[in-house]
């Protein structure tokens, strides 16, 4: 049915849906028609309305006022314009939080949330539930046949940790269905250690106000707790639009590098993985971190199409320094999503607001009007999107896999306690990711859950906490005739954050074919040298581990210190299969002609091979054509691409044979006949 809904919508909107957030409640109907004659001429064809209205349409409790939405809605139906209508409920009015102020979130110092800012609410609060259950009912009474609308848009950005007495109570359930009982509780938590035993459920409280120290498992178990009530939360609306229709895409926005929610769980509960993502334009190379994103939304419903649901045309307004998208950036960035499976580019938001915290966030229409670089710039982008409609619905395959999963991120992340606390989850797999973008390679990103056997090799970055399916998973992975390409500290704990029995790393011992008898932390400054088998020498500093080799064999030792001659990096055979352990930080050039070398050794295939670095590579296909991309991140000078096979440039619409040249920050899209 999703995939029945997913066409439906590129149906209606011709390809690639092209637009942004719509707020004509922040402004006065007689611009409203300007809006609606803009959008056209941008080539606007689905806007996201209402995302923050709850206000404008409930002013008073059970008092609503839909004329406005009414008269909106018929108006971009009349100008063939889409919508994605939104439950407004992240931002729950000021009369409820007047009389209900149990809704605003505790955090978890213990202080509660004022009212002025939004994603005011605890997730658990039964108060808000009605409150959003009602209005999302409404409008979907009033809007679900309404013949503008495409997409429903729950929500806004799920994200607010709440420590309240509500969280408690749902904690309690939440533990309860997973543990039946307290004793399993109090095993799965370690409470004999200090005392933390629990007699009663009534006493299992979120772990707010710590005094420092805190019960990891607990911790752990309220990460999930958190995500799994957000969900709920999501799942009560959209079955709420649902009962009304059940043919049109239900989705929610998802945030780049987000921590509190695990979109593994929440992916298969909507019809698309929809993200909002804002790269730094001070960072030069912030689209790699983009790429890996645009990967794992992908990869998010198993390669399905995603949609790019908010970006900026230009700067954004929530950091202390929010410099501008340089001209050509933004189509680049927006070209970017789609190479790697978007079926949309969409900003937040259409007309810049004149007040409020996001007065100088860019906008599709910017403050300066419709005679503007970034107007210009947007309508412009709005054309190609339109000639880019074969495009949607096409896919991409891989044979690289990274895993990147949230139970992990979090037991790297969110405890104290360990051989060293400063890890950086997101740091670490961009370290992993990096050579894989640089090199050109097409990689699709996982979960313990996710199916394996596409892949020849899997990237496994300090998978510190694994549970036993997820060790299965990768073990399997090797027998059966995978590279496993694995960083240190990996394989660690069991699901409930509890060291894993017979030596580290208890998970993949017999994997890595070597014990670990101690984790070495480098202390601050400490460098080692690393000798690989032909004589060549790195670096490598921040972590050590004291490893014995059993079945593995060394591919690199360290030259001098403690653990001279001891293996640095190794190499195991397993199975049918193969498997690389980093067990120190690389030097990142040592690092990336190790993976890669796997990767080659391995027989992953790579189209791109030798062209430069910054020109991003990519291909989606289809059962008769294949769209390849050619993005040039580089500012100066253009590249000469062998393009083999001919086709035509989708974006000019000319013939593309023998070699195409992509200018500095330009892309092609060249459409051919798929290779057999
Ligand atoms: C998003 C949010 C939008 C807007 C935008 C600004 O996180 O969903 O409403 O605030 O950021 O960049």
């Amino acid at each position: 049915m999703t995939d029945a809904r997913m066409r439906a919508l590129r149906d209606r909107v011709g390809g690639l849906a092209y637009g942004g957030d719509y707020n004509p409640e922040q402004w006065d109907r007689s611009v409203w028609r300007e809006d609606v004659r803009l959008m056209r001429e941008a080539g606007v064809n689905l806007v996201s309305l209402g995302v923050f209205a709850w206000a404008s349409l409930e002013p008073e409790p059970g008092t609503y006022e839909f004329g406005w939405l009414d008269e909106v809605m018929d108006l971009l139906h009349e100008n063939g314009i889409a919508v994605n209508l939104a439950t407004p409920t992240a931002a729950p009015p000021a009369w409820l939080i007047h009389r209900h102020p149990e809704v605003l979130p505790v955090m978890a110092d213990g202080e509660r949330f004022g009212f002025g800012n939004r994603l005011h609410y605890d997730p658990s609060s039964p108060i808000y539930r009605e409150h959003a259950a009602n209005i999302t009912r409404r409008l979907a009474e009033r809007y679900s046949f309404h013949p503008a609308l495409a997409m429903w848009h729950i929500s806004n950005e799920y994200g607010p940790t709440a420590y309240n007495e509500a969280a408690s109570a749902g904690f309690r359930r939440w533990l309860r269905r997973r543990y039946g009982d307290l004793e399993t509780l109090n095993e799965a938590w370690t409470t004999r250690f200090w005392g933390q035993v629990y007699t009663g459920w009534d006493q299992v409280e979120v772990p707010s106000v710590p005094r420092t120290w805190m019960n990891p498992s607990r911790i752990l178990d309220f990460k999930r707790f958190t995500s799994d009530a957000l969900l709920e939360c999501f799942v009560a609306e959209r079955d709420i639009v649902r009962s009304f229709r059940d043919d049109i895409p239900i989705v929610t926005n998802f945030m780049r590098f987000y921590r509190n929610a695990d979109y593994w769980r929440w992916a298969p509960e909507e019809d698309a993985a929809a993200l909002d993502i804002y790269p730094d334009p001070a960072e030069p190379d912030s689209h790699v971190a983009s790429a890996f994103q645009f990967d794992l939304f992908r990869s998010l419903k198993g390669g399905r199409p995603w949609l790019l649901m908010e970006q900026a045309t230009s700067a954004v307004s929530q950091w202390r320094l929010n410099v501008v998208k340089e001209p050509g950036r933004m189509r680049l960035g927006s070209l970017q999503a789609v190479s790697r499976g978007a079926d949309s580019v969409m900003f937040f938001q259409w007309r810049a607001g004149r007040g409020g915290h996001e007065r100088f966030h860019s906008a599709m229409l910017p403050h300066s009007g419709p005679e503007s670089r970034t107007f210009r710039e947007v309508a412009n982008l709005g054309r190609e999107v339109g000639l880019l409609a074969p495009v949607a619905g096409t896919t991409t395959r891989a044979e690289v896999a990274v895993l990147f999963d949230w139970n992990g991120w979090w037991g790297l992340e969110e405890l104290w306690g360990l051989p060293r606390n400063d890890f950086s989850y997101v740091e670490t797999v961009m370290r992993h990711y990096r050579p894989l973008w640089e090199h050109h390679y097409a990689v699709d990103v996982v979960s313990t859950r996710s199916d394996l056997s596409p892949y020849k090799v899997l990237v496994v970055p300090n998978a510190y906490l694994v549970d036993d399916e997820g060790v299965a998973a990768v073990t399997e992975f090797a027998r059966s005739g995978g590279t496993v390409v694995m960083s240190f500290f990996s394989g660690v704990v069991d699901e409930c954050n509890r060291v894993r029995p017979d030596g580290y790393p208890g998970a993949f011992r017999r994997l890595i074919g070597a014990k670990i008898d101690e984790y070495w932390p480098a202390r601050p400054g400490e460098r080692f040298t690393v000798e690989f088998a032909d004589g060549r020498t790195a670096t490598a500093d921040w972590w050590r581990e004291d490893i014995h080799l059993e079945t593995g064999t060394a591919l690199a030792t360290y030259a001098d210190g403690l653990l001279k001659g001891r293996a640095a990096v190794v190499a195991n055979r397993f199975g049918t299969g193969r498997v690389v352990y980093f067990a120190t930080l690389l030097e990142q050039d040592a690092f990336d002609r190790v993976l890669i070398g796997e990767l080659r050794a391995a027989g992953v295939g790579n189209r791109f091979d030798g062209l430069p670095t910054h020109l991003e590579c990519t291909v989606r296909e289809d059962e008769g054509h294949e769209y390849l991309f050619l993005l040039n991140h580089d500012a100066e000078a253009a590249v000469a691409v062998p393009l083999g096979s001919p086709g035509t440039d989708l974006l000019t619409g000319l013939p593309a044979s023998g070699e195409v040249s992509v200018p500095p920050l330009g892309a092609a899209v060249v459409r051919r006949a798929r290779p057999a």
